[in-house]
């Protein structure tokens, strides 16, 4: 018999007692009830304890760590990483702040308007067709640049500018386009943008902005050059070339383009409210992906969006 079989039987043999009470003369019952029920609670408490330890030992230990379903057996843990890309853009946006630029997260799914028309591209410009944009059936546009941000970082950040200030902000951000993937095409990669408006903002300073930033993410002095470049948002527009280090096989005299910039067009700034006859700015946008390929000496962009284990798990 168990402890708790036992204790029940015993409250059974006490309950039957109770009906002694009767054959007590009347003056002894008062005493008789309270030592019986004195008796009943210290039992009814004994059985409640053993009740609950009856119970746990019932339940059988779950190891909350197992990754599936409680004591299944463990197949080799694996933890994962973070995707090669979001930690080089996690460093990228790092040197910008340190410079003092504000970092501000971009969209992935856009419209006409921020995708165009803020950024000055003519109705029906070709220049429209240069971006190979994908479209919703609800025409909606994924982000083939990340200067779709440009009209909202300006919007966002005016107020600097009205408080005497400037506006200082990078915008990463996943894009798209809608064409053939080859070793250094990809559909979906990411970009950073940059923009900078102050009063007497030049394309001197972008430069030296944009030299630093090199520097610093390749951790060592580089030559930069710039050549003539179009875009309707800027004018006038560049692209900038880094000559590609030696400690990264580079020859000497390699020049690499690495990313579109120029001084903000007029019109974009006047289409966010911002007064181009008082301010002016310079913008940049640049992939990461072409950054990080350069770092790590990959041939082919399209290991990034490929999930293939044994590549990631090089990083
Ligand atoms: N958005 C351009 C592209 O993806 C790059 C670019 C050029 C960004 C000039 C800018 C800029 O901000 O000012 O090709």
């Amino acid at each position: 018999m168990s402890e708790l079989e036992k204790l029940k039987s015993e409250l059974k043999d006490l309950n039957a007692e109770y009906a002694k009470i009767k054959t007590l003369p009347p003056a002894e019952r008062g005493q008789f009830g309270r030592e019986m029920n004195a008796k009943k609670q210290s039992l009814l408490a004994d059985i409640a304890r053993a009740e609950e330890q009856a119970e746990s030992e019932n339940i059988s230990p779950i190891d909350i760590s197992a990754p599936s379903a409680p004591n299944q057996p463990i197949f080799s843990p694996k933890f994962g990483t973070k995707h090669p890309l979001m930690v080089e853009l996690d460093r990228v946006t790092e040197i910008y702040a340190d410079m003092g630029f504000d970092v501000m997260e971009s969209l992935q799914l856009d419209d006409e308007f921020h995708m165009f028309d803020s950024l000055n591209f003519p109705k029906e410009h070709p220049a429209r067709d240069g971006y190979d944009t994908f479209r919703t059936s609800e025409n909606f546009i994924p982000p083939a640049h990340t200067s779709t941000m440009q009209h909202r970082a300006l919007k966002k950040y005016k107020k600097c500018l009205e408080d005497g200030g400037q506006i200082a902000v990078v915008i990463p951000g996943r894009v798209f386009r809608n064409e053939d993937a080859d070793a250094t095409h990809e559909h979906t990669f990411y970009q950073c943008e940059g923009v900078f408006v102050s009063k007497n903002a030049t394309m001197g300073q972008m430069f030296g902005v944009l030299k630093r930033f090199f520097e610093t993410y390749y951790g060592q002095s580089l030559r930069i050059k710039t050549q003539p470049g179009y875009f309707p948002f800027t004018e006038p527009s560049a692209e900038l070339l880094i000559e590609k280090p030696k400690s990264l096989g580079g020859k000497g005299g390699d020049w690499l383009e690495m990313l579109g910039c120029g001084m903000i067009h007029p019109n974009v700034l006047k289409t966010a409210g911002i007064n181009p006859e008082i301010y002016h700015g310079f913008a940049w946008g640049g992939g990461i992906d072409r950054l990080a390929m350069l770092k790590y000496g990959l041939s082919d962009v399209r290991y990034f969006e490929s999930g293939k284990l044994d590549f990631l798990e090089e990083f």
